[in-house]
């Protein structure tokens, strides 16, 4: 095997470069030459006359210099196109033109659905689960994860400091899409006394009851982790026909929001304030943790070698604290339940 590729695909996680540079130092290793596909599926489509705005290269020398850095080298993208057949087709067509027998997706579960189309098409393909919010649940961590759980909880120490000093409670809005993941273990992590995720079905007054039961034992300065997707899961509440008595800017029909939250808080639970923060990209663009670097190195080994033995249609996950692989359709099959109990837990200490 000449010639393998490498692109990074959906939102952008930290560790990211860490396994294209893992990628690229076990293909010169095997003496395989590495093609790296810029802007994710984007860079199979020909969109530029220039074909160095679609994919390079990759040099050894250059990628040693961003291993460590945030962000993708890369460059990232979402690919609507990439959903029609046609579109797909042509993509393959760009990596047989270009001689490559094997190509390493990292990304999410919608990535890896393109990278099993791509199989279908004659293009082996391993996929590395490059996302912050840990929604893959054949793997017990995503390449991503843990960084981005180690800034929140960054954020959750310092916001609770601060909501100590002024007797204050604070939401805290984290990332994660549908997946809970990040707020829970951020929560477990900081002592957070409330979390809510798009897993389990809550209420405002639910929440607003736990809050009051704190304060009445002493506890006027809680922290509610939310998972950014916790709205979905929140039984109805009118947010307009509650604030609008206290003058608060809002119209309706508009979705609640950690703000917006927060200040159904302060009413209902009698506080002075009820601050909130959105912790946010920091999440996505944050240095990567050690386990995070470390799960890179390791993946991308792994994604060498199996393209070398000839074997495609995988993905690399964690289990028991070590690396392995499966095949990708039996692998976006997984159903690995949210961690109900320890949610209890932390919303009943
Ligand atoms: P992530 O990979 O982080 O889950 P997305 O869900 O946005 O991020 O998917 C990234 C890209 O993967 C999409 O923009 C698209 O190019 C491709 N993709 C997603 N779903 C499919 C699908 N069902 N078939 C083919 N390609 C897909
Ligand atoms: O999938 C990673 C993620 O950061 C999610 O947690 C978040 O919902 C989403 O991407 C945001 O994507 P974008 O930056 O494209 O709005």
């Amino acid at each position: 095997m000449a010639n393998i590729a490498v692109l990074t695909s959906g939102g952008d996680s930290p560790g990211m470069n860490a396994a294209v540079l893992s990628v690229a130092r076990n293909a010169a290793y095997y003496g395989m030459s590495l093609i790296g596909i810029k802007h994710g599926y984007n860079g199979l489509l020909g969109y530029s006359d220039n074909p160095e705005d679609s994919y390079t290269k990759l040099n050894l020398d250059t990628l040693l210099d961003i291993a460590d850095l945030p962000g993708t080298y890369l460059r990232t993208a979402r690919c609507r196109e990439f959903l029609d057949p046609a579109v797909r087709e042509k993509a393959a067509r760009t990596l047989k033109q270009l001689d490559v027998k094997g190509l390493v997706v990292i990304g999410g579960d919608g990535s890896f659905q393109g990278a099993m189309r791509l199989c279908e098409l004659g293009i082996p393909c391993i996929g590395i689960p490059g996302t912050i919010d840990n929604d893959l649940s054949y793997t017990e961590a995503t390449l991503g994860y843990d960084t981005a759980v180690n800034v929140c909880v960054d954020a959750v120490r310092a916001i609770r400091a601060t909501s100590r000093s002024h007797d204050r409670p604070h939401v805290v809005e984290v990332m994660g899409r549908n997946c809970g993941d990040i707020a829970l273990t951020t929560a477990v992590s900081t002592g957070a006394e409330i979390v809510v995720v798009p897993e389990m079905k809550w209420s405002v007054d639910e929440v607003a009851n736990r809050l009051n039961k704190l304060i009445s034992i002493g506890n006027t300065r809680a922290t509610i982790v939310v998972a950014e997707g916790c709205w979905a899961s929140m039984k109805p509440f009118d947010v307009y026909k509650y604030l609008l008595p206290y003058g608060k800017q809002v119209w309706e029909n508009e979705p609640m929001t950690s703000n917006r939250f927060a200040s159904v808080l302060k009413r209902k639970c009698g506080m002075v304030e009820v601050r909130d923060t959105v912790v946010g990209y920091v999440q996505r663009g944050a240095t990567p943790t050690a386990r995070d670097s470390a799960f890179a190195f390791e993946a991308g080994a792994m994604a060498v070698q199996l393209l070398k033995d000839g074997i495609g249609n995988q993905v690399i996950g964690v289990k028991n604290a070590r690396t392995f692989h499966m095949p990708i359709e039996k692998a976006l099959q997984a159903n690995r339940p949210f961690n109900k109990k320890l949610y209890k837990l932390v919303n009943s200490l």
